[in-house]
């Protein structure tokens, strides 16, 4: 049974630090104009306080470190791959795994054997590189999210959910032969960081089983939706997260995992399923894409590193921790009237841009504005969530248009402190004071694909 505590203090202290850059103002303004106003082309020793990403910044523990030490680079059959299956079995429960380099090589190799050129997969809001996958594999991506989901002012706390009835539409019209699976996400990381409840799950697992179809989760902050539903959900409260995240995975068929997020390494993933016959498909593939099955495009010491990261994401203390600090920054951003997405996401605080630059269009740019003047006020870094990460639809060749047009502040894990927090608050609050001023963007520079990663902008004039 979860303990009672009163904080969100971290249940560990500090054993080694890393010195970060402070950098003036004029620096930050041409350094941003080098980067072309995206986020991500600043080098990072230019940042201040970075919250592009929780991806892969997490800081490992001594015991992850030490682990490291015993990495075994065998080719094939290192034991390292054997800690990280039996990790996955234990805390997950699903039966087999593919490590892959990350979460993305998972969702390419489990797109290409799930999908049939044609089907839908319905989920609950896209993700970036999940829809990609999903697309190149012949797919086509439906949302089946809850209205909630869309709309930033909404308190409903499992704005992550599956509005049923749509699902049921997609099916009555066009047969349940024609769906892939229902791609599940926990926590929606482009909703906000916004989970989905059990009961939902639940309900969605009895209506695609009458149907025949699987449900592929995307579990990349599976701990953290499940701290949400011990607290939030009716008969959850007492019962440890730990212990939550397994019943979420079994009512699920496989997995795809980036575990640069809840599991705590700097880089690695898997897909993990139950059926044998996709499992050994899979095996197959991930040779070549990611290398061999016991390795998949990773280090034994990574492997190792992550085995011990999934146990220590699941304990009640260190997740309390994580998501208060979110908490806290959410908070004191609200008591300051800036507009967010509430409820207060898991992983990171979201700015609603439109709400916050409401003189600007859509076709302006307002989040990749909005994160390019934060850099510039006090050298934090935060990415764009709106019009420029959802893409073009490649039918139209129009952008696709989000509700949601928002600027993630993304927390790393055990990496910041309260007081990182306030520098970041206080920041966003200054560049709110004078929002009037602030002009959009036009894109001079378009990559084919997942542009906001290298896109490039100029100011519009005054
Ligand atoms: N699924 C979700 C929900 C994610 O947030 C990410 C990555 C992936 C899949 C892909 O995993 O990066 O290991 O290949 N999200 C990062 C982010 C990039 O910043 O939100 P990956």
């Amino acid at each position: 049974m979860p303990q009672k505590r009163d904080s969100w203090a971290e249940p560990y202290k500090i054993k080694m630090v890393e010195p970060l850059t402070m950098t003036t103002r004029g620096q930050r303004e041409k350094a941003l104009e080098e980067a072309g106003h995206n986020t991500f082309l600043l080098p990072s020793e230019l940042v201040y306080i970075d919250l592009l990403t929780d991806s892969g910044t997490s800081a490992m523990s001594d015991r992850q470190w030490a682990g490291m030490m015993l990495g075994d680079e065998a080719y094939a059959g290192s034991r390292n791959f054997y800690r990280l299956e039996a990790a996955i079995r234990k805390y997950y429960g699903y039966k087999y795994i593919v490590p892959t380099h990350q979460g993305r090589g998972a969702e390419n190799i489990l797109s290409q054997i799930m999908i049939k050129k044609g089907q839908f997969v319905p989920g609950n809001m896209y993700f970036t590189t999940t829809r990609l996958h999903q697309e190149l594999a012949g797919g086509r991506f439906v949302d089946i999210i809850v209205d909630e989901a869309h709309d930033p002012e909404s308190l409903f706390p499992f704005k992550g959910n599956v509005d049923l009835d749509k699902l049921q539409g997609l099916i009555d019209q066009h047969g349940a032969d024609k769906i892939a699976y229902v791609s599940i996400a926990t926590t929606v990381n482009m909703a906000g960081g916004q989970p989905i409840s059990m009961a939902n799950l639940k309900a969605l697992r009895e209506l695609t089983g009458k149907h025949g179809i699987r449900i592929i989760h995307d579990m990349t902050r599976v701990a953290e939706n499940a701290f949400m539903i011990q607290q939030n959900e009716a008969g959850y409260g007492t019962k440890a997260v730990a212990e939550i995240v397994k019943e979420i995975c079994a009512l699920t068929d496989g997995a795809t995992m980036s575990a640069k997020k809840d599991a705590l390494v700097n880089i690695g993933g898997f897909m993990a399923i139950n059926d044998w016959d996709i499992f050994e498909e899979a095996r197959n593939m991930v040779v070549v894409y990611e290398g061999l099955h016991t390795y998949g495009g990773m280090a034994g010491r990574d492997m190792e590193a992550m085995a011990i990261g999934i146990e220590e994401s699941v304990q009640d203390d260190h997740i309390r921790a994580r998501v208060g600090q979110v908490f806290y920054l959410g908070q004191r951003l609200l008591d300051m009237g800036v507009p967010i997405v509430k409820p207060v996401g898991t992983h990171g605080v979201f700015l609603d841009a439109k709400a916050f630059l409401p003189h600007l269009p859509q076709t302006a740019f307002p989040a990749q504005t909005l994160a390019a003047e934060l850099y510039v006020d006090s050298g934090v870094r935060a990415m764009e969530r709106g019009i420029v990460s959802a893409g073009r639809n490649k039918e139209t060749g129009d952008h696709y248009y989000p509700k949601l047009e928002l600027v993630r502040l993304t927390i790393p894990r055990r990496v910041y402190t309260q007081a990182h927090m306030d520098v970041v608050a206080e920041s966003v609050a200054r560049v709110y004071e004078h929002r009037d001023n602030i002009t959009g963007l036009k894109m001079v520079y378009e990559p084919k694909y997942l542009r906001f990663f290298q896109a490039k902008f100029e100011k519009l004039p005054k």
